[in-house]
């Protein structure tokens, strides 16, 4: 068992992956991403608000025996840029990685423009490229529109 600056007890995984400093309450929404709803069966551990020196706050995310695919891993920087994915093997981290945030953005956002073409062709996918990264800034590439954070986020939890 590690225990976490704020008092609570979480184990140490033995295989699977361990999503770090994600930004505190977006736990939920990095399970969203990942299309974990909790009936698939994986065993879970969820801890949002926890204290830590370097983020004020955080949350963190373990799960056995899944792993990250690259394109969920871009995903995940829109809503949790300083995120570490641990991959764990035999209860050691044999691999940490730090994605970057992405330069385009494609199908998984929707354009906040109703007369965007992405909101009146069925066949159309939404496609947004990076303006900035911090903070996170999108913008359509049909039609301009930008897409802020705290969109993302929203549009992310449905
Ligand atoms: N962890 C885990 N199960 C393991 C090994 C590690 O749940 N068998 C978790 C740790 O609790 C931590 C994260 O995986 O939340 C990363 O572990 P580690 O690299 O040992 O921690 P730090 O050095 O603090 O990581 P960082 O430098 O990325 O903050
Ligand atoms: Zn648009």
């Amino acid at each position: 068992m590690i225990e976490l600056k704020s008092g609570l007890l979480v184990s140490k995984i033995r295989n699977g992956t361990v999503i770090d400093h994600i930004p505190a309450g977006r736990a939920l929404a990095v399970l969203k991403i990942l299309r974990i709803k909790g009936i698939e069966g994986y065993r879970i551990a969820l801890v949002m608000n926890a204290e830590s020196s370097k983020m004020g706050r955080k949350d963190i995310l373990k799960i056995e025996d899944r792993e990250i695919e690259e394109k969920e891993a871009e995903l995940i920087t829109l809503i949790a840029p300083e995120a570490t994915i641990n991959i764990i093997k035999d209860y050691e981290v044999v691999g940490k990685r730090k994605q970057e945030i992405p330069q385009e953005v494609v199908g998984l956002l929707r354009c906040t423009n109703p007369s965007c073409i992405t909101n009146n062709d069925v066949e159309a996918i939404t496609r947004f490229r990076t303006l900035k990264r911090r903070p996170l800034q999108l913008a359509c590439e049909y039609c301009e529109t930008r897409l802020t954070e705290d969109e993302v986020v929203r549009q992310i939890l449905g």
